[in-house]
């Protein structure tokens, strides 16, 4: 069978949530050396998230990586007027939309299109004439699939965190889920993306979701690069991403 190729994104929000541990006082460790690690490794895109609370990400790293990344930047954000003024700035190749919670330790869920659709609508519009690429992070529901179509998403990543977490049957459910939503993600001509939670035991089960293109992993890598450094975690992911 011919190899079939998913990109790689790498979340390096945990390297900047090590750096604001001191308030941002330090100058490590740094955001755009592990980036450079990253992409040694094989990382076809880097993630980050820039949360309203800048828990982790601060402004100055976007400035920083919109002007100095090696390869795709994608940029996680909430829908907000701040946060697309941003984007429309600096550029990002992507920009996945997400939905934000003060108090959530992590994104928990995936956004409700249906619930915000003229908002969602608009800022992908405004985006997309910058020539940004536009995800948006979805729980694997027929519903949310339809509705991204509609407001004119060019892929959908899949929220994984349920299915990683989940066991047994219900692991078998939400995994008949994401393939049913990534079939029909990929008949209405979005890119198919995934994302959360994922180590190296799910990325290689991850593979087999249909029309799969790209994922997104930070956690697991930057706690993986603790033991073996962030280049050869990205390498063995690349691998494990690698299907024959
Ligand atoms: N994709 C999205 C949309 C996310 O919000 C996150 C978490 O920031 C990830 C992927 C990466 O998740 P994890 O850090 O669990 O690998």
């Amino acid at each position: 069978m011919k190899a079939k190729k998913i990109r790689l994104g790498v979340n390096v929000d945990h390297v900047a949530t090590l750096r604001q541990v001191r308030r941002g006082q330090t100058v490590y460790p740094s955001v755009n050396d592990m980036v450079g690690e990253a992409v040694k490794g094989g990382a076809d895109q880097i993630t980050i998230h820039l949360r309203e609370d800048r828990r982790h990400i601060q402004t100055s790293d976007l400035i920083e990586l919109a002007k100095k990344c090696p390869v795709d930047l994608n940029l996680e954000m909430a829908v907000t007027p701040e946060m697309i003024k941003l984007a429309n700035k600096y550029k990002p190749e992507w920009c996945c939309f997400v939905p934000e919670k003060r108090q959530e330790l992590t994104t928990e869920g995936g956004l409700n299109i249906l619930s915000n659709q003229e908002e969602i609508s608009f800022a992908i519009e405004k985006l997309q004439s910058r020539g940004i690429e536009i995800s948006l992070f979805l729980d694997p529901s027929p519903e949310q699939v339809k509705a991204a179509f509609v407001v004119g998403a060019d892929a959908i990543e899949f929220h994984t965190g349920t299915w990683v977490l989940a066991k047994g049957l219900k692991k078998q459910k939400e995994w008949a889920r994401l393939k049913k939503a990534a079939e029909l993600c990929h008949q209405l001509g979005m890119r198919v993306h995934a994302g959360h939670g994922l180590d190296y035991k799910h990325s290689q089960d991850i593979r087999k979701l249909p029309h799969l293109l790209e994922v997104n992993i930070g956690h697991f890598l930057i706690c993986e690069s603790l033991k073996v450094g962030l280049k050869s975690a990205v390498k063995k992911m690349v691998q494990t991403l690698k299907s024959s």
